[in-house]
């Protein structure tokens, strides 16, 4: 039995007074839940250190939200999975969309970015998801398979053991217009066939997070299909009421 897990990603957002008052606004009301259901919340870098200090005494666990390739060295301006270990991070966000899209991140960087954050004892958390013309072209499955075997092919099945996979059409990021229960459970219940044909372990272990326009009306019936196993939360994830109920929807 797989248990859900919820992930809050803050993106380019937060300060530190507003991430403290978002902290402990959602970290009492998140502790009826523990053992039921994961947490984590991915700040930015800058916000890291204060999160984690904040978070302390709590079972929610810190996350990121990028990493470097590769490890230390002379890579101005990067962040290694080293560096996110020593800071107490546990999970780290690969191959989001907005990086992938907007930053021109390949499947080939993304998998180093995966081997990295293993290495270093992250539980990497990778995304994968089709555009709206990709979508409307019926190219849906090879994409998402393609984006998955970039990282099955580069580091072996058993790099997928103890990993989080994340569907987010990227058509369904921000927009207010979630992917449909229906919609979402045949991907991930794609994604999950494709690793049951490397390993039957690892597909029955491993957990398929929905993300994309998450919030604490529709999360109920998203989390209820058979191969939802949580959420990837951004926008919802700012707010703590909103939050709140989406990681109460998931521990129900
Ligand atoms: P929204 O929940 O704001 O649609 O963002 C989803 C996302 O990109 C999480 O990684």
């Amino acid at each position: 039995m797989r248990r859900k897990l919820v992930v809050g990603n803050w993106k380019m957002h937060g300060s530190p007074g507003r991430n403290r008052d978002l902290l402990e606004a959602i970290k009492p009301a998140l502790q009826s839940l523990e053992g039921r259901v994961e947490i984590a919340v991915c700040p930015s870098f800058p916000h890291l250190a204060d999160t984690r200090a904040i978070l302390a005494g709590s079972r929610i666990g810190l996350g990121a939200q990028n990493l470097f390739s590769f490890g230390e060295g002379a890579m101005t301006g990067e962040v290694s999975a080293s560096m996110l270990a020593d800071a107490g991070v546990g999970l780290v966000i690969v191959g989001h969309s907005e990086r992938r899209g907007r930053l021109g991140e390949t499947d080939a960087q993304t998998a180093d970015k995966f081997a990295a954050a293993r290495k270093a004892g992250l539980v990497p958390i990778l995304c994968v998801g089709e555009t709206r013309p990709e979508r409307d072209a019926g190219e849906t499955a090879a994409v998402v398979l393609r984006q998955l075997d970039a990282v099955i092919d580069n580091q072996g099945i058993a790099a997928l053991d103890k990993a989080v996979l994340a569907y987010e059409p990227v058509w369904a990021i921000g927009s207010g217009d979630p992917a449909t229960p229906e919609q979402a459970q045949a991907v991930h219940a794609l994604l999950r066939g494709r690793l049951k044909q490397r390993s039957g372990k690892i597909a029955d272990e491993i957990r398929i997070l929905y993300g994309g326009s998450v919030n604490a009306a529709n999360a109920g019936e998203l989390f209820a299909q058979p191969d939802i196993d949580g959420g990837l939360v951004g926008g919802a994830s700012l707010q703590a009421r909103e939050f709140i109920a989406i990681c109460a929807s998931a521990g129900s």
